[in-house]
């Protein structure tokens, strides 16, 4: 059987971590596409020199040339511009809505068939654009998001408790900012209900609060320390997505996904928990929300639908 080929639209920081996870899990033959072609094929050549240190197959070829993406079962878009200290990602928006527009025509163009998962940011509005533009069917394309604000939650949880993080399950909802719903209903810590670890003084409902503010501001955590946007988790994020497409893992995973006749929401791209497989985003997850959850929920698809507003303000100026 013919390997995988996974697409890396944009070989930056995020992008090079994609190329040595995806390596690490066999996922298949790699191509680095981005516009400094320099860097491009610069990471192909020292992941080629790892293969044989840490025994792995596949191979890693790079460029600027879209025609690299020619046949990709896979690609993950992190070209653009990352947020610097004091930026919201909201900021991103015009100078990454050109990028995302032009990549998303190289993939209509060279690999129609492939499973696009987009990194980029504003994330919920730049998947959106992208699958737009490209023409993909909404189940092809797919935003990560949910499962990096969810990694935090839970690492941040199991950091307070003094448990393995793997045993933390949750998932956050909404956009991948500031409004994003991470919610405690849904957690467990090794089965055993959020709540019921509140109940038991094992957390303290303030200790929680600030774990959901720490989660919603995880970004901007880190921009604040190094200066740039994470990317060891993002990346992670990003392969765990395309491992369950690529092995039809049929993984419950919190997604940027497409969202139409569900959470009483039409045509638009947002957190909620959905089924990835071999078909792609194979089912959206409509979760019977709280009072509370659903107001946090629309009022996050409310600043979603204002960013998308923004897009098309400038789409109208001919600036994107
Ligand atoms: C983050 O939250 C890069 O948006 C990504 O770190």
């Amino acid at each position: 059987m013919k390997r995988h080929k996974i697409g890396l639209v944009g070989a930056g920081n995020i992008g090079g971590i994609l190329g040595l996870l995806s390596g690490l899990e066999g996922l298949g033959d790699v191509v680095f596409l981005d516009l400094s072609e320099g860097v491009a094929c610069g990471k192909s050549v020292d992941l080629e020199a790892l293969a044989p240190v840490m025994g792995l197959s596949g191979s890693w070829k790079g460029g600027s040339d879209a025609s690299l993406l020619e046949g990709c079962d896979v690609v993950i878009v992190t070209a653009g511009v990352p947020r610097k200290p004091g930026m919201s990602r909201d900021d991103l928006v015009e100078v990454n809505a050109k990028v995302v527009k032009s990549i998303a025509g190289n993939v209509s163009r060279y690999c129609p068939d492939a499973f696009v998962i987009c990194i980029t940011n504003p994330l919920d509005v730049m998947v959106g654009l992208f699958q737009r533009e490209s023409g993909l069917p909404t189940s092809k394309v797919v935003g990560m998001a949910g499962v990096l604000d969810s990694a935090r939650f839970r690492a941040f949880l199991a950091e307070a408790l003094g448990v393995c993080a793997h045993d933390v399950t949750t998932f956050v909802l909404g956009g991948h900012g500031d409004s994003m719903v991470p919610v405690p209903r849904y957690t467990s810590v090794g089965g055993i209900p959020l709540s019921e670890v509140v109940e038991m003084g094992w957390l303290k409902a303030s200790e929680l609060e600030s774990i959901v503010d720490r989660t919603r501001n995880g970004g901007a955590e880190v921009v604040g320390l190094m200066g740039t946007s994470a990317y060891f988790a993002p990346a992670a994020s990003g392969i765990l997505m395309a491992k369950a497409y690529l092995r039809d893992e049929k993984r419950l995973l919190p997604c940027a996904a497409y969202v139409e006749g569900k959470y009483g929401l039409e045509g638009v791209y947002v957190g909620v928990p959905v089924l990835i497989g071999a078909g792609g985003v194979e089912k959206v997850i409509e979760l019977e929300l709280s009072g509370e959850e659903m107001k946090l929920f629309e009022s996050s698809v409310g600043h979603v639908r204002e960013l998308n507003g923004v897009l098309e303000g400038l789409a109208l100026e001919g600036k994107i």
